[in-house]
């Protein structure tokens, strides 16, 4: 493998800034997934093409026909989640730059790294020519902020999901050297929730101890949501949860994850919370959350400024499980905010994006090609795990009735969505190894 070359192709995907959730970087998105369709164009592919979005366009293309081979779909995404906070990155986040044998980027492992491991599996090499399969591919620019393109886009043409098997890299193994396969993904309700106490800010010397609070309330108000023990206040919440069996839970304590590892090399922090009846795996994979992601309004600026403010706004999210329905979540949860606010606040909602959690069957025999592939690259076969983040397009990738192989190459100490994200490169190096060899075996025997 030329790794000097692949190296400084990567890392021309990861100089590209294409943070979906922010509109000022939509020519960036625009120009990631101009990257991703010239990659196309070079594995042969006819119809590249982008489709349903100017700024955020799904990469669209058909590998060359190989007459009665397999079709594989292949999706990614482009889009990466926002670097802040900067000053905590040890090299610029769209710098990419490579220290003791691992690549430092935002996007290195989700999903640029992956996305180009799956690709650079098909070209040929020397006398070798590409894979018997004819792939199709889906690399879509807006997963960070819920897929709306993408949903809209199969919506109106499910054929584009037509497919012996849909195959995902956008997660990590269990640990190193434990490859994966994905059996659930949970779901996700983004929401603002914002109360408004007062026509405007109040000076806090004039009004204070008679005037009600915003921020106060707010703060209240999520209080409620949660109490400090992890259980989630919002009535009915729990209902659709269904528990792993028995078995599920058992195979769980046979994999290679230690609590106290995990709070002192993973958290970093003092302690674990939540709901400390349930092992920390069913917490992280089979237990739904809340969580507060930022809180704005009132005054954050330098300095001090004596003032009640009228409105607060926090950005919160739910994290879903099977059965839950995200349709349903955001009922509760405006109906919770409802109810547990005083008479004299006005509260309001809004919902920003979301994902119904997903679950997938791994026993098609394209999961066994799989397992054999890791095996035969990293020795080792692929475990059967779940996915506490969410992709929010799995549902509708399986509606056409392909198996959707949820797998990935990263690391769990990846730092996905925060600073200092990497990909180790042999990780890199074995991706691209791992699907070739999927590839041959799709091709030869068929599914
Ligand atoms: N690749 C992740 C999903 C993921 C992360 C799966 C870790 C398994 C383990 C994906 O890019 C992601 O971050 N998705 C978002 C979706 C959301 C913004 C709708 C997520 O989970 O927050
Ligand atoms: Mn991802
Ligand atoms: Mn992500």
């Amino acid at each position: 493998m030329d790794t000097d070359r692949l190296l400084r192709e990567l890392s021309d995907f990861l100089r590209i800034p294409s943070i979906s959730t922010n509109a000022s970087h939509d020519a960036d998105c625009r120009a990631a997934a101009e990257w991703v369709a010239g990659e196309l164009r070079r594995l042969g592919c006819r119809d590249v093409q982008f489709l349903a979005s100017d700024t955020h366009p799904v990469v669209w293309g058909v590998g060359p026909e190989v007459p009665g081979a397999p079709t594989l779909l292949v999706y990614g995404h482009y889009d990466v989640q926002p670097p802040d906070p900067l000053d905590e990155w040890t090299t610029p986040p769209f710098e990419p730059a490579v220290r003791g044998g691992k690549l430092f980027a935002r996007g290195a492992a989700d999903d640029k790294g992956q996305v180009f491991c799956l690709l650079k599996a098909i070209e040929a090499n020397g006398a070798r020519r590409g894979p018997p399969v004819n792939f199709r591919f889906l690399i879509e620019g807006e997963e960070e902020y819920g897929s709306r393109v993408l949903f809209e886009l199969l919506r109106r043409e499910p054929e584009r999901t037509r497919a012996d098997a849909v195959l995902i890299a956008d997660m990590a193994y269990v640990a190193p050297r434990w490859p994966a396969v994905y059996t659930t993904l949970r779901g996700l309700c983004y929401a603002e929730i914002t109360v408004r106490t007062a026509k405007s800010d109040l000076h806090s010397g004039e009004f204070g101890g008679a005037a009600p609070n915003a921020h106060e309330e707010l703060a209240r108000l999520l209080g409620r949501l949660k109490t400090p023990d992890g259980k989630i206040h919002l009535p009915g919440f729990y209902a659709a949860v269904r528990r792993p069996s028995k078995r599920e839970l058992a195979t769980w304590k046979r994999l290679p994850f230690k609590e106290s590892e995990f709070l002192k090399h993973r958290v970093q922090a003092k302690a674990l919370t939540g709901l400390k009846s349930y092992s920390v795996l069913e917490r992280l994979w089979a237990l739904p959350t809340f969580e507060i992601h930022g809180i704005t309004g009132g005054f954050t600026g330098n300095g001090a400024k004596t003032v009640i403010p009228a409105e607060a706004t926090a950005k919160v999210s739910l994290r879903l499980v099977p059965d839950q329905k995200l349709k349903v979540v955001e009922r509760q949860l405006a109906a919770a905010v409802k109810r547990l606010a005083p008479k004299h606040v006005r509260t309001s909602v809004r919902f920003l994006h979301g994902a119904d959690p997903a679950t997938v069957a791994v026993t098609h025999p394209a999961f066994q090609l799989l397992d054999q592939a890791f095996k035969d690259v990293v020795g080792r076969g692929t475990v059967p795990a779940r996915a506490g983040g969410s992709i929010p397009v799995v549902p509708a990738l399986g509606k056409g009735g392909a198996p959707v192989m949820l797998t990935g190459i990263g690391l769990p100490d990846d730092r996905l969505h925060a600073p200092n994200e990497k990909l180790d490169l042999q990780q890199l190096w074995d991706g691209i190894n791992v699907f070739r060899r999927f590839y041959d075996l799709l091709g030869d025997k068929g599914v």
